[in-house]
């Protein structure tokens, strides 16, 4: 019987240790508050997976510069308040599909300077994700993805995919369609098949297009020249392609109907959702304001109520005194009724 028990105990302690051993040879991030948000810096720790022993309410994983080769819907899933998670520089190859699924809170995810060929679709369908970074991940498949997940719904506004096409492997440009937010793109060093007007009309307030060194066909050589006014036109800071063909063999100005349509929609998009995140805050402020006036209502009403009860207090009391010569008043009339019979 006593054998028993101490058998068990010996069991117990021996698993307790088993675990605290993974999680004492995991290596230990730096836990830290940076702009009010908890984060776990994890750079350059030499992780060979995903973290298991990471507390769970960090908002920023910055696992930079680590040998991970593997992450999992598991792994993502237990930070409920993950915004920031850094990936770039690891040994992560083949993403599957369902990783991200419901990171909803994801604004920015970077996976840059990976070996990575497949990314899953779902990213572009993250309602919080602002930050895109995928560079440095050759032969990636964006444009499918891309294609998969349209229309994509990621309130984008940056996105990195700077060196991701092999210069023995040129790729299509992605067709990103409408994205409204869309500030900055980077897609330095790539090479592409064909590039037209109708990939920038849906980038409707893009500010910045990082091209240096991009090397690409234009299937209508004057396109290069659309696409050089457009962007001009529409000031957004970028290197001017190189064209194959002298600008006065072009009329440029001349874009396809349906292009200048996507322009619009984009345009049209943005304003609809500037004007009900508008409408939100004037409802907010308008719902704020309600309940200032309710409660300062209830206190000006609780304080007159108080201070009505204190006059009347007051004057039960002045009415005590007069009724003390009511009895005489009641004698009084009585009297006088008296009289009247
Ligand atoms: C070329 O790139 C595509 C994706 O852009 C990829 O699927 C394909 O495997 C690449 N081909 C070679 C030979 O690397
Ligand atoms: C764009 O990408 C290139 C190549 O990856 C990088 O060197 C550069 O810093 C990026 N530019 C910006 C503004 O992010
Ligand atoms: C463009 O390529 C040239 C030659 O390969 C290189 O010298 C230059 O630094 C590159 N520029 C950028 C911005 O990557």
């Amino acid at each position: 019987m006593k054998l028993e028990i101490l058998w068990l105990f010996i069991l117990h302690a021996f698993s307790c240790h088993a675990a605290d051993v993974d999680c004492r040879r995991e290596p230990k991030c730096v836990i830290a508050r940076v702009h009010k948000m908890k984060t776990a810096n994890c750079y350059d720790k030499q992780f060979k997976n995903f973290p298991k022993c990471l507390n769970t309410d960090v908002e920023i994983i910055d696992l930079s510069f680590n040998r991970i080769r593997k992450i999992t819907k598991a792994d993502i899933d237990r930070f409920k308040y993950l915004k920031f998670l850094y990936l770039a520089d690891n040994l992560l190859t083949n993403i599957e599909i369902d990783v991200f699924e419901d990171a909803d809170d994801l604004t920015t995810l970077d996976l840059s300077l990976n070996a990575i060929n497949r990314v899953p679709p779902v990213i572009f369908q993250l309602p919080s994700l602002t930050s895109l970074y995928l560079s440095q991940n050759l032969n990636i498949n964006i444009v499918d993805a891309i294609e998969v997940s349209k229309p994509i719904v990621s309130p984008l506004t940056q996105i990195d995919i700077s060196q991701t096409t092999d210069e023995d492997n040129y790729s299509d440009f992605p067709n990103f369609g409408i994205l409204p937010f869309l500030l900055f793109l980077n897609i330095t060093r790539n090479f592409y098949f064909n590039l037209t007007p109708r990939f920038f009309m849906g980038l409707c307030n893009l500010q910045k297009l990082i091209n240096d060194n991009v090397t690409t066909d234009f299937e209508d050589p004057c396109d290069c020249w659309r696409i050089n006014y457009w962007l001009k036109d529409k000031h957004v800071k970028f290197s001017p392609f190189r064209c194959a063909i002298v600008e006065s063999q072009c009329k440029y100005t001349d874009f396809k109907e349906e292009d200048l349509q996507l322009y619009n929609q984009c345009k049209e998009k943005h304003a609809a959702i500037q004007r009900s995140n508008l409408i939100l805050k004037i409802s907010i402020g308008i719902g704020v304001a309600l309940i200032i006036i309710i409660i300062l209502i209830v206190i000006i009403y609780f304080w007159r109520k108080r201070k009505n009860n204190r006059i009347k207090h007051n004057s039960t009391i002045k009415k005590h005194g007069v009724d003390d010569s009511s009895p005489l008043n009641v004698q009084g009339k009585a009297v006088s009724n008296e009289y009247s019979l």
